[in-house]
């Protein structure tokens, strides 16, 4: 049976001190989250290694917001997938639609990416969505297809079966504005059928596929009870533990 999973994506937000206090909390209120509930949280390059400390020993799982194209060389700035598994690592963000809009990032880069990042055990969160002119234009399950096509089908089902995929409509992301239930739904929907197209129905049935867009404890329960939705992908809730547990424990 595939995982349920609350991932925290902390983005480009926290001092070290506060990434701190935020984990620990996060560990603290856990408690109360049903045990089938995988909980992450994914805060700056700059905190993982204290945060992989912090966390030990407890069940919340620690993962990077993006990972370099190569596994070594002479990319001034970047941080590979080698040097994310040897802080212990657990999962990697990859094609947040912040990375393709701002740092150009498309699907065929995403599938080498996410080829590196499976090469060194660490479990990709695949990030997909469309932005609002798109869904206006009803082109949005072309662009989502195009995006899966593009940077999974070319995986192994093996390698497909490690891969965690998040379902982010951009017009959702910050905006406080949900995706509804019935909408996230029938995009969930729509991506397993595509897993299924391609990798059988045994495989498709496996893969975890999270929703992600101004997600709260308020609206988390409705959305998480929809059949293929399987978690949250958690951005600006994720700061507070409280409202990021809560979403956690509407499952
Ligand atoms: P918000 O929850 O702030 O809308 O962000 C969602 C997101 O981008 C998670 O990756």
């Amino acid at each position: 049976m595939r995982k349920k999973i609350v991932a925290g994506n902390w983005k480009m937000n926290t001092m070290l001190p506060e990434g701190f206090n935020l984990a620990k909390e996060v560990i603290s209120k856990s408690a109360g989250v049903p045990t089938d509930v995988e909980l992450i949280v994914i805060p700056p390059f700059t905190h993982l290694s204290e945060a992989v400390k912090i966390t030990k020993g407890s069940r919340i799982k620690v993962g990077a917001q993006n990972c370099a194209m190569w596994d070594k060389g002479a990319y001034t700035g970047e941080v590979s997938a080698p040097m994310l598994g040897s802080v212990s690592v657990n999962y990697v963000i990859l094609g947040h639609s912040e990375r393709r809009e701002y740092f150009g990032e498309d699907n065929q880069m995403l599938f080498k990416k996410i080829n590196l990042v499976l090469e060194n055990s660490l479990t990709p969160i695949f990030c997909c969505g469309e932005k609002l002119d798109e869904r206006e234009s009803s082109n949005h399950f072309k662009v989502v297809e195009q995006q899966v096509s593009e940077s999974l089908f070319g995986l192994t089902a093996e390698q497909m079966l490690k891969v965690v995929i998040a379902y982010e409509p951009v017009w959702a992301i910050g905006t406080g504005k949900t995706a509804t239930a019935e909408q996230a739904q029938e995009m969930h929907a729509f991506i397993r059928q595509l897993l299924t197209k391609k990798f059988g129905v045994n495989i498709s049935n496996e893969i975890s596929i999270l929703y992600g867009g101004s997600c709260k404890p308020s609206n988390a329960a409705e959305i998480f009870a929809k059949a293929d939705v399987d978690g949250g992908l958690i951005g600006g809730a994720s700061l507070v533990a409280e409202d990021f547990i809560g979403i956690a424990k509407a499952f």
